[in-house]
């Protein structure tokens, strides 16, 4: 059988976790295929909320396996807090739940690293969740990273130490910053010890087993299309190709196994950390979609910057990923908004384009906006696509036009259930 992947085609946030709870009880898998614990995927199931950070959004759903692939890095400690809340909520997952043994590995001293790297570079700071992505990406590439399946060497420990001295090393060249060693180290090697006795697998080849028995797997992406380390807005990215691309690296599957991609899009834009972000409201309507739309970091908390729909930006990202289809999240959050603006072109260099210049960091983008009437009343009851408002229907088929892509479903609150096909 094929592949489906969920991605986001903003910076993140876009509500993948939400989306890929809902559709997982139609396939049997539930790959994530890159990024790590710098992502924060909310779920809401009644009144319970939960928010993932390296478990995938399909482990909610009975029956179905969850892989967390080669592509992830996993930080030992904050995974087994994920778990420790899945086992206080009394859902069942140890059995579905696998992970790669290609899966690079966080250590304490990553995150460390990450702090004291972001503190030297001052106000040009990427704005990183300090989770350890960059520096465990980087021992990755640079080929000295430790595996999820190296903890069961004999030599686990040595390898460990010499990475941990390579990183005291680099740490004697930025500014102090506060880190307990000592006490991070004590529970990275109980956590370890947990995860030995957890389904370590070659993903790559349960992957393609699973395929050829007919089985169906759903990929999830975490992060955005615009934090991609090759096609983001370079340097204010994330580490991992957040793309469409990241399915075969993250997980060891063949482009030709994909089938559909689901590109994920708030009715609105967000970004949370530095980085250019043309649509940018630094207004009272800014501030009106960060408290409406609850725009606050569901991994550290800081408020997301918020602005309107960025037409060039969407259709460069549904380029990219090769979209088939895209879901309209927080369509709830417009429902007081008297007016409605979508960027539809980029002025820069004395031309009008959609498309985005080489390095969105150095081009000032004057955004060209058309503005809409808003709709003025609540969706948040609406459970069909007929019964919405006039006007939001006018919307949804206005952003289809501009984005030349079918919408296939939207979303119209947090819970699982406010989601409708078209
Ligand atoms: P993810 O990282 O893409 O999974 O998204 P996050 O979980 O970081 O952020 C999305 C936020 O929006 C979460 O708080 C979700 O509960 C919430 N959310 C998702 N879909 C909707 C929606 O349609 N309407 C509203 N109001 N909130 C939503
Ligand atoms: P989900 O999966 C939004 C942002 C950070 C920072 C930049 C680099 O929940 O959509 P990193 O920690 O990777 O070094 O940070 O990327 N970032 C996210 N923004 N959603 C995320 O994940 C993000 N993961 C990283 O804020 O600007
Ligand atoms: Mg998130």
């Amino acid at each position: 059988m094929s592949v489906d992947v969920i991605l986001g085609l903003q910076w993140g946030d876009e509500g993948k976790g939400k989306i890929v709870d809902y559709l997982a009880d139609q396939y049997d898998l539930v790959c994530r295929f890159q990024g790590g614990p710098n992502a924060g995927h909310t779920i809401k199931i009644g009144g319970d909320k939960y928010v993932l950070h390296t478990i995938p959004s399909g482990i909610f759903r009975e029956n179905i396996i969850n892989l967390i692939g080669n592509g992830v890095v996993l930080d030992p400690i904050t995974f087994i807090k994920e778990m420790n809340v899945l086992d206080k909520s009394g859902i069942e997952f140890r059995s579905r739940l696998l992970i790669s043994r290609k899966a690079h590995i966080i250590i304490p001293t990553h995150r460390y690293l990450d702090k004291a790297s972001e503190a030297a570079k001052g106000a040009a700071k990427i704005g990183s969740t300090l989770k350890g992505i960059g520096p465990s990406y980087m021992d990755k590439t640079g080929r000295n990273g430790l595996r999820i399946g190296d903890i069961d060497l004999p030599d686990f420990k040595s390898r460990y130490n010499t990475l941990k001295e390579k990183h005291l090393g680099l740490i004697k060249m930025y500014p102090e910053v506060d880190f307990d060693l000592e006490d991070q180290e004590t529970a990275f090697f109980e956590c370890i010890d947990i995860i030995r006795g957890l389904r370590l697998v070659n993903g790559e080849y349960f992957v393609n087993n699973a395929l050829q028995e007919g089985k169906k797997v759903l990929a999830e992406g975490a992060q955005g299309s615009m934090l991609d380390i090759d096609f983001g807005t370079y340097p204010f990215v994330t580490s991992s190709n957040t793309i469409s691309a990241g399915v075969c690296s993250g997980l060891g599957i063949a482009p030709n196994k994909i089938r559909e991609v689901i590109g994920i899009a708030k009715a609105y834009c967000t970004r949370v950390g530095s980085g250019p972000f043309p649509t940018e409201l630094e207004d009272e309507t800014g501030e009106k979609l960060r408290r409406i739309g609850m725009e606050f970091g569901a991994t550290t908390g800081r408020p997301r910057r918020c602005g309107w729909i960025d037409i060039p930006q969407l259709k460069y990202t549904i380029m990219l990923n090769g979209v088939t289809q895209v879901i309209i999240t927080k369509l709830d959050v417009l429902d007081s908004f008297e007016e409605i603006k979508v960027c539809t072109n980029y002025a820069y260099d004395n031309k009008i384009t959609e498309e985005l210049p080489f390095d969105l960091v150095g081009v000032p983008i004057d955004p060209q906006y058309k503005t809409y009437n808003g709709w003025n009343t609540t969706v948040d009851m609406v459970s069909t696509y007929d019964n919405l408002p006039q006007l939001t229907k006018d919307y949804i088929s206005i952003l289809e036009q501009h984005l030349q892509t079918k919408i296939s479903m939207v979303s119209t609150g947090p819970e699982r259930h406010k989601l409708f096909s078209l």
